[in-house]
């Protein structure tokens, strides 16, 4: 029988500001999934980034399973109540829609989930990240599964060596196009390096099977405006075909600039953290992704391990925190502060209808 991992996070309230989750919520979080889910989920860890709750779950009812998702949403409104009794900052704020209607997607919350026969070992990586977009995991997962400088398994062993499929996602038009590589890994480069515009919504092997999952959903109009940063998550699974565990983690060890950080607005370094230190503070940031890794057992979370905690992740932190020294001293200028078009906060149309008689 098939195991499905679904990891459905949500910002329902920062402590303090937009830096962590107050502890409180996610006990509420770790009490609801227990009574609700005894009877639906084989087994759960609940977790967080920054301000975001992650619900790490396993059970047996696939993909989209309305069931699944309804307790996601369900734990989010009882965590929502206490954040409200708290007034911590932005509480229910990814809860766009009052009432649920069958599936979570689409409706504030991210989802990553995927499904699958669980191998007789079976590492999988859950990464999460806070004060970015999707788009942020496309150069980590072009590394991971087609840059043979990043994955050497690619190269030496047989059971890779094929190469695998990326499965592309227009975040605008809500296309989806899929890739088959290393043949069209040209034609890939050209949409992820729109990180903005194109996300990896999977990547499978060649055989199908799947590799791994983001959250990335259609660009975010239900707020009735775009709201793009979403604080993603991704599932990776690792080992005996598939990237090591290391090859999945070597791509943060040199941090990439994502769009995110300070009011969803800038380009800053996605810096690798432990639990522990997944609070963004400076300038609400810099993006984060933490790593935690799970064997799989019978559908039991065996774990997690706290990946980037390791210090050899020191050097890819000390380089972050100086590619955000030097973004910083460039304040509100292009390309620290992000292009017109892409900022989530504008003052432009008011103190363009300001100044409307003095442009001529
Ligand atoms: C970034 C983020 C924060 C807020 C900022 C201003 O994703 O959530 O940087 O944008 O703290 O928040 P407000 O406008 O609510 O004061
Ligand atoms: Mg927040
Ligand atoms: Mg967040």
């Amino acid at each position: 029988e098939k195991i499905t991992l679904s990891v459905i996070k949500a910002d329902i309230g920062g402590f303090v500001g937009h830096s962590s989750v107050h502890p409180e919520l996610l006990q509420e979080a770790e009490k609801t999934l227990g009574q609700r889910g005894q009877d639906l989920l084989e087994d759960f860890k609940v977790t967080c980034v920054g301000d975001d709750i992650n619900l790490v779950m396993t059970h047996r009812k696939g993909i989209d399973n309305e069931q699944i998702h309804k307790l996601a949403w369900e734990t989010f409104l009882s965590c929502t109540r206490i954040a409200r009794r708290l007034k911590l900052y932005g509480a229910g704020q990814d809860l766009l829609s009052d009432a649920f209607s069958g599936n979570i997607k689409g409706m504030g919350p991210g989802v990553a989930e995927m499904e699958f026969e669980e191998r007789p070992s079976e590492p999988i990586i859950v990464f999460m990240a806070d004060k970015t977009e999707p788009g942020a995991w496309n150069l980590p997962l072009y590394k991971m599964f087609a840059d043979p400088f990043n994955t050497i398994g690619l190269v030496i062993d047989p059971k890779m060596h094929e190469g695998f499929k990326f499965e592309v996602l227009d975040l605008i038009e809500n296309k989806k196009v899929t890739f088959s590589c290393p043949e069209e890994l040209y034609d890939l480069l050209v949409f992820l390096g729109a990180a903005n515009r194109y996300a990896v919504k999977a990547v499978y092997r060649k055989n199908g099977e799947i590799a791994a999952v983001s959250s990335t959903q259609r660009m975010n109009l239900m707020a009735g405006r775009y709201v793009g940063k979403d604080d993603p998550v991704l599932i990776v699974r690792c080992q005996n075909g598939l990237p090591a565990v290391g090859e999945a983690l070597e791509p943060f060890s040199n941090p990439h600039l994502v769009a995110g950080w300070m009011r969803g607005s800038h380009f800053g370094p996605i810096i690798p953290v432990s639990q522990k230190e997944s609070t963004p503070t400076r300038f609400d940031g810099p993006p984060r992704v933490i790593a935690l890794g799970f064997q799989l057992a019978e559908g039991k979370l065996i774990g997690p391990q706290d990946l980037f905690a390791d210090v050899a992740y020191d050097r890819a932190r000390q380089k972050a925190l100086e590619i955000a020294d030097y973004l910083r001293q460039l304040g509100p200028f292009e390309p620290h502060r992000l292009p017109l078009d892409e900022m989530e906060y504008t003052s432009m149309p008011q103190v363009m209808e300001k100044l409307k008689d003095r442009f001529n």
